[in-house]
């Protein structure tokens, strides 16, 4: 199975559109609602938390993890894919991937100026994980990076389509801009917050070109099947999608219904 984890309903934004293009495969996903949010906290924490959704994922039956959430592909995905992989996985079958590569290798091919914007929880701003990989596939490309700490909670708690979000939408754009005019092209590197994109866009001057990572990761997902044909054969291919929370399932399954049609089947789930 392939599965995806988030530390509450931002991954949702990528599974939704992970199923749409690759429909046949069966999914997980795993919301770590009970201890969202991930973006303010430390680089241990956040760590020992991805950890644990990997190990739980791996009992569930997930060959394929991918970390939904670019706070914890920006600080665990490294220490997971080199310390802790070969020992959870001594077979070497299974892999764990992030995020944040397919975002970079996408954005920097899409902006006209070489001016950009990255959006994100101040975790992934703090980790520079964007700058450090930006300069590595696209050196000539100058990066501004705002962190939005209010935007998550606003997602998490049903407001981001209230006129409350207006304010913080509008503070946090406009402190993106303030750093550099010249932005042609911004990134919502924090996977929440494309439910806030319709404020977000609003917000933002005419001719900036907003982009969100769900399309991106898909796209990126598939490339690496076609690659790695010995793991995309290992895959089951039932169509289903089964969901788990940390949290209250109803409660979950509220917010999943916005992405995914029909009845959905969330289930309470403790990681280890
Ligand atoms: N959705 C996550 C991300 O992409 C993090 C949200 C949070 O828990 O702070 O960074």
């Amino acid at each position: 199975m392939i599965a995806l984890f988030d530390s509450g309903y931002g991954g949702l934004t990528i599974f939704s559109s992970v199923r749409h293009l690759l429909p046949q495969y069966d999914y997980i996903y795993l919301g770590d609602n009970a201890r969202t949010p991930y973006g303010t906290r430390s680089f241990d924490v956040v760590y020992r938390f991805t950890l644990e959704a990997v190990k739980t994922l791996f009992g569930l039956g997930a060959e394929l993890v991918i970390l939904a959430c670019n706070t914890a592909s920006a600080k665990a995905l490294r220490t997971i894919q080199q310390v802790d992989l070969p020992r959870l996985d001594p077979t070497g079958r299974k892999r764990v991937l992030g995020i944040i590569r397919p975002s970079v290798e996408a954005l920097g091919s899409l902006t006209p100026s070489g001016h950009v914007g990255i959006m994100a929880t101040a975790g992934t701003v703090s980790s520079q994980s964007y700058v450090i990989e930006m300069s590595k596939f696209w050196p000539g490309v100058k990066v501004s990076q705002q962190a939005c700490p209010l935007w998550v909670p606003l997602v998490e708690n049903a407001e981001y389509n209230k006129p409350g979000a207006d304010y913080f939408v509008r503070k946090y754009t406009g402190e993106l801009l303030a750093q550099d005019p010249d932005i042609d092209t911004v990134m919502l590197a924090c996977t929440h917050y494309p439910l806030l994109a319709p404020k977000i866009s609003e917000a933002l001057p005419g001719g900036i070109r907003l982009l969100t990572q769900g399309d991106i990761v898909a796209r990126s997902l598939s490339d690496y099947l076609a690659r790695h044909t010995e793991l995309e054969m290992s895959l089951p291919r039932g169509g289903s999608a089964q969901f788990f929370t940390t949290e209250n399932p109803d409660k979950f399954a509220g917010t999943a219904s916005l992405f995914f049609d029909g009845g959905l089947i969330v289930r309470h789930i403790e990681m280890a």
